[in-house]
């Protein structure tokens, strides 16, 4: 009875030290550490009002940033995903993307460069929109920091659920680029707040942002939002997909 009081004990600890090794990690980027390793999974979950916050504002984090920016914009149908693979490129993974950055130096890194050339040949290429200067500048932050496989949990407030606030942001960041009137993927734009406005309306936001059954899951080939994030959306709607 005692040795397996002991046993229970020494499992709770020994989970706590691994929680707050990971924490220890996060909040300090430059420890070498190639982040939590979850590629798919972080960003996932938790993140309501209340929990704890990972997120350092000073860090820039590829599961919670650059893996939306990217598969919005570079991995639809026809360009760089796993099938097409236009000129040899597939940028589905990190560690297909990091094929194309040098760590710790973005201005050699094939990607950026890519991505802030300013004739016909840039990445995205026209009549997709070009990155905007806060992307380029996340993106080169991002590899300048050692393009590392990281994410955090918390960077969101369930409190918080305008369209400015909260729901343009996160169509901005991660599904945008999939759905605006130059790349309408499945006749969808939530580009705007009009266009947004329609699939608010009709369920079809809500069901595919929750991946209920019935719709397709969003967003496509990127993890699933936060908690926190499926929340705003939620409490967006039910207060009237305000333009606030
Ligand atoms: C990599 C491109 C890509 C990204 C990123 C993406 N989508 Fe989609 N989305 C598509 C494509 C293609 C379709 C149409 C085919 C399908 O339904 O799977 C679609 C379909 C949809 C639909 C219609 C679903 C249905 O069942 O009728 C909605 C709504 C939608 N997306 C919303 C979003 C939202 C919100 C995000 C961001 C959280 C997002 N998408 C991110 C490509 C994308």
């Amino acid at each position: 009875m005692k040795k397996k009081f002991i046993y229970v004990f020494a499992v709770l600890a020994t989970g706590l030290i691994v929680l707050n090794a990971c924490r220890h990690e996060i909040l300090h980027p430059g420890n070498g550490g190639s982040g939590t390793g979850g590629g798919g999974t972080g960003g996932g979950t938790g993140g309501g009002t209340g929990s704890a916050n990972t997120c350092s504002p000073d860090t820039v984090y590829f599961v919670n940033d650059i893996m939306p920016l990217i598969s919005s914009n570079c991995t639809m149908s026809g360009c760089h995903d796993a099938i097409t693979h236009a000129d040899g490129v597939n940028l589905t993974t990190y560690d297909k993307i990091v094929r194309y950055v040098s760590p710790g130096n973005a201005s050699g890194s094939k990607l950026y460069k890519e991505i802030i050339r300013t004739d016909g040949d840039r990445m995205p290429p026209p009549p997709m929109p070009a990155f905007t200067t806060a992307q380029k500048t996340m993106l080169q932050k991002w590899i300048n920091q050692g393009a590392k496989n990281n994410s955090c949990v918390g960077r969101c407030d369930t409190a918080v659920f305008t369209y400015s606030g909260a729901i343009k942001p996160i169509m901005d960041a991660k599904c945008s680029g999939c759905h605006n009137p130059n790349n309408l993927g499945g006749g969808i734009d939530v580009s705007t707040y009009n266009a947004v406005k329609v699939v608010a309306q009709n369920g079809k936001l809500y069901g595919s942002v929750a991946h209920q059954p019935g719709y397709s899951a969003m967003p496509q080939g990127s993890a699933k939002l936060s908690d926190c994030e499926i929340t705003q959306i939620q409490k967006w709607i039910a207060a009237g997909t305000l333009n606030n």
